[in-house]
């Protein structure tokens, strides 16, 4: 979390200038089709700031899936009904489901998952600031699927119109999946605000109080602030703004939470006619950047985890390439 990886970073916003005649036509035959809204395909020729740029979300995206299974792991044993457990052990799931297909449409552009796994267990490469947060109640389970999974999502469904194929394709499925995530996270809070004991509901809110700013810096920093919006928008990458998501979010909360009777922790939120968007207050971009530097609550324990994860499975690692092997040599033998 402590610094890039994939070292775009200080580089000018500029895509570099073509070095030859040939490479100027293959520039602009890229150019024309991203203008032409047409999928750039694994084969195809890339810039290379294109390339490292999706290299650098696609394998955070990645990582962010992976630490993501930590926070709600803590709640699987504590799951309060069988039904419960057997929906947050799917959704965990699912989640490492995502982390593969999100490594394997990297892989696609010419890094290894090794490279990649390595960046996440050495601290150099990010992932999302939200997993960062600790779950301290079984409502979090609940609110993480409402305000993460939500967040996730509208950050999500304009990706499935990413310029690059396969990452494009990958969203397409996890988007279906992380719609049901935020449902069974709704529903779960429903069910203790509406059927709970005042107890129930009160944990309800503290939780919403814990997760609503972090949720909406989930989008990154403002628009002004976000280093590498312009590009990304340019070749289609990100086809919306940080604080254009951030705005859908926070609108379609707030219907939401009236349904659920929770309260949204800032007195500055109003519905402002004008702009036809809701006004909210100031975000904590200190809290976010101390988060994203590698010193929020749950960092180190979160990177701890995940390579405590790597090294036990070292021996599975082993032995699946020691019956590859193996089988390799029967084939030669019978051949
Ligand atoms: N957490 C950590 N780092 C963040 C961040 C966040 N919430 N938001 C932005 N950053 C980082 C960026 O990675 C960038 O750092 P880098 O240049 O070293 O890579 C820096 O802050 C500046 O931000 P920018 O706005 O310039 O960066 P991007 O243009 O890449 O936009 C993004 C950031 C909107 C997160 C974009 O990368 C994106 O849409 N990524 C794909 C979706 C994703 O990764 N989501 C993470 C959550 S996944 C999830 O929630 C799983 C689900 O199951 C719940």
């Amino acid at each position: 979390m402590y610094t890039q990886a994939m070292d775009t970073m200080g580089k000018p916003l500029q895509a570099a200038a073509p070095a030859s005649a040939q490479e100027e036509a293959l520039q602009q035959r890229f150019d024309t089709r991203i203008d032409a809204g047409e999928f750039i395909e694994a084969k195809d020729w890339l810039p290379d700031h294109y390339r490292k740029t999706l290299v650098r979300q696609i394998s955070q995206h990645a990582h962010s899936e992976y630490v993501g299974m930590l926070p709600e792991g803590n709640w699987v044993t504590r799951a309060p009904t069988l039904k419960r457990k057997a929906i947050l052990l799917a959704k965990i799931q699912d989640e490492a489901g995502h982390g593969l297909y999100l490594y394997s449409a990297a892989e696609t552009l010419g890094t290894s998952r090794d490279q990649m796994l390595d960046a996440l267990h050495s601290g150099r490469a990010k992932y999302s600031s939200i997993f960062n947060y600790p779950t301290l109640s079984w409502a979090d389970v609940g609110t993480i699927g409402w305000l993460v999974d939500g967040a996730a999502i509208m950050n999500q469904v304009p990706l499935c119109r990413c310029s690059y194929g396969p990452y494009a394709r990958a969203m397409v499925r996890i988007c279906r999946e992380e719609s049901f995530h935020q449902r069974q996270g709704f529903d779960a809070l429903l069910v203790m605000m509406q059927q709970g004991t005042d107890a129930q509901r009160a944990m309800v809110q503290d939780s919403v109080n814990r997760w609503w700013w972090p949720s909406v810096m989930m989008f990154g920093p403002p628009d002004d602030q976000s280093p590498n919006s312009a590009l990304s928008m340019r070749w289609g990458i990100k086809r919306n703004s940080n604080d254009e998501l951030r705005q859908k979010f926070i609108d379609a909360c707030v219907d939401q939470a009236k349904v659920l009777g929770v309260q949204l922790p800032d007195p500055d939120l109003k519905w402002n006619e004008e702009r036809q968007h809701h006004d909210h207050g100031v975000i904590d971009w200190d809290e976010f950047w101390r988060v994203v530097g590698g010193d929020g609550p749950c960092n180190r324990e979160r990177l701890a985890a995940r390579v405590k994860a790597w090294d036990d499975g070292a021996w599975v690692r082993e032995a699946a390439l020691a019956h590859a092997a193996k089988e390799a040599g029967r084939e030669r033998a019978v051949a």
